[in-house]
């Protein structure tokens, strides 16, 4: 029998602690450490939201000194991650908790490493130079969406470029991570559902992409399973903790995918959304989700049809593509039951638009090259049709 062997690795977190009320192990993380002087990264509707007041007396408790900076904005941008950074500097801080959803987290991430490391953001968006792993980070996300609390990635936009560019190394990687449902209870309904569907849409894509392995099967199966039994819920009854609790687990697994595998076209045409159009990367990948998939469907029969599986979906006795043709067919009904739609005109987008998203969406060669299929200009263009 011949075997080929092949490589793969999976990056992982220092500690993961899950559950209702886990956010109490702030105190445990806090005594082991031993710090005494942390940094607060989150955002405005986080703080509105009350979600910091529990952890910072938490600390203040033991006799931790707490500077919280609430001024992250959704998916920020280079100058506004630099302004953050200098604040963070000034904080004479000896660890960073990144509190919120995957811009609040990315910008933790960021400036815990540049606290370490002698270089720019502007040379870390063309090259990582990061040489040392940066100041002790606990990340506690607030979305069930991006994962970014598992993954080694950060995502800045470049206004000038109109790109959002992804920060890559193996010293971001989160020493804590506090997965707690109830800090998710009253996020809002279309924010559960845009970032519940970007994190649906990082395991779907890691389990048919081509770098997809045995640890990112594993996880994206599972988190396909989570999400796709509560994300309804969570989006109809927001109080409901199983089901919050299931989308954060997912969410996580989604971000476990992406560091051992990695996503495909749908992330790589919902680029020129997010960074010439800003219409929110939960949203565009949402948006974009289903008629990708239509496209990828024959070219992966079998994968959909164990991830109509894992959806419970009564495929048994159905051939792969009668299978995967229902699992399409049920990521087009949940985007309608979410209510997920984006009115392209009002975000500035003519079907005029659609020759220059394509050409940005192939220059995605990082992403693009993985999809199983071979996707060109026209089937590009073809997909973004589809949304007008
Ligand atoms: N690092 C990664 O691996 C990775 C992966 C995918 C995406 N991203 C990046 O993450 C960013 C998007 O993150 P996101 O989708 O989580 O959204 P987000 O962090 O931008 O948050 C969206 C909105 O939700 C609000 N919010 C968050 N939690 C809340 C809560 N519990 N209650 C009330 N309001 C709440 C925030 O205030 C904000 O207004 C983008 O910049 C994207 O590029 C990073
Ligand atoms: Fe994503």
């Amino acid at each position: 029998m011949s075997y080929t062997a092949e490589t793969y690795s999976l990056l992982s977190v220092g500690k993961i602690v899950a559950g209702p009320n886990s956010i109490e192990a702030v105190k445990d993380i806090a005594v082991d450490t031993g710090v005494q002087k942390v940094l607060i990264i989150t955002d405005q509707g986080v703080w509105n939201a009350g979600l910091i007041d529990k952890p910072m007396s938490i600390l203040k408790e033991q006799g931790v000194q707490v500077t919280v900076i609430n001024s992250t904005p959704p998916e920020p941008d280079v100058e506004q991650v630099n302004q953050i950074f200098q604040e963070a500097k000034a904080s004479d801080c000896q660890m960073i908790i990144g509190i919120g959803g995957g811009s609040s987290i990315d910008v933790a991430k960021i400036v815990a490493v540049m606290l370490k490391n002698d270089v720019s953001l502007r040379e870390l968006l063309k090259a990582p130079k990061i040489t040392k792993r940066g100041i002790p980070t606990l990340m506690i996300p607030t979305t069930a969406g991006t994962g970014a609390e598992v993954t080694p990635n950060a995502i800045v936009l470049v206004p000038e470029d109109e790109l959002k560019v992804g920060i890559v190394s193996e010293k971001m990687m989160p020493d804590y991570i506090i997965l707690d449902p109830l800090m998710t209870l009253n996020l809002p309904k279309a924010i559960t559902a845009s970032t519940g569907m970007d994190a649906l849409a990082h395991a779907i894509e890691c389990y048919i992409s081509k770098k997809a392995n045995p640890f990112s099967d594993t996880f994206a199966l599972k988190a396909i399973n989570l999400i796709a039994r509560s994300i309804r819920t969570a989006y109809n009854n927001g109080q409901d903790i199983e089901a919050r609790h299931d989308m954060l687990l997912g969410a996580m697994l989604g971000g476990l995918c992406i560091a051992t595998s990695s996503t495909v076209a749908v992330h790589a045409l919902a680029y020129p959304l997010g960074g010439k159009y800003r219409i929110p990367h939960g949203l565009s990948n949402a948006i974009l989700l289903p008629h990708v998939m239509k496209f990828n469907m024959d070219a992966a029969a079998e994968k959909f049809k164990n991830m109509a599986v894992a959806m419970d979906l009564k495929v048994a006795g159905l051939s792969a593509h009668q299978a995967a043709e229902k699992m399409i067919e049920n990521l087009y009904s949940l985007i309608s039951d979410l209510n997920i739609q984006v009115n392209l005109q009002e975000k500035g987008i003519s079907e005029n638009n659609i020759d220059s998203m394509a050409e940005a969406a192939l220059k995605v060669t990082r992403l693009l090259n993985n999809n199983p299929k071979a996707m060109n200009k026209d089937d590009i263009k073809a997909i973004y049709k589809k949304l007008f």
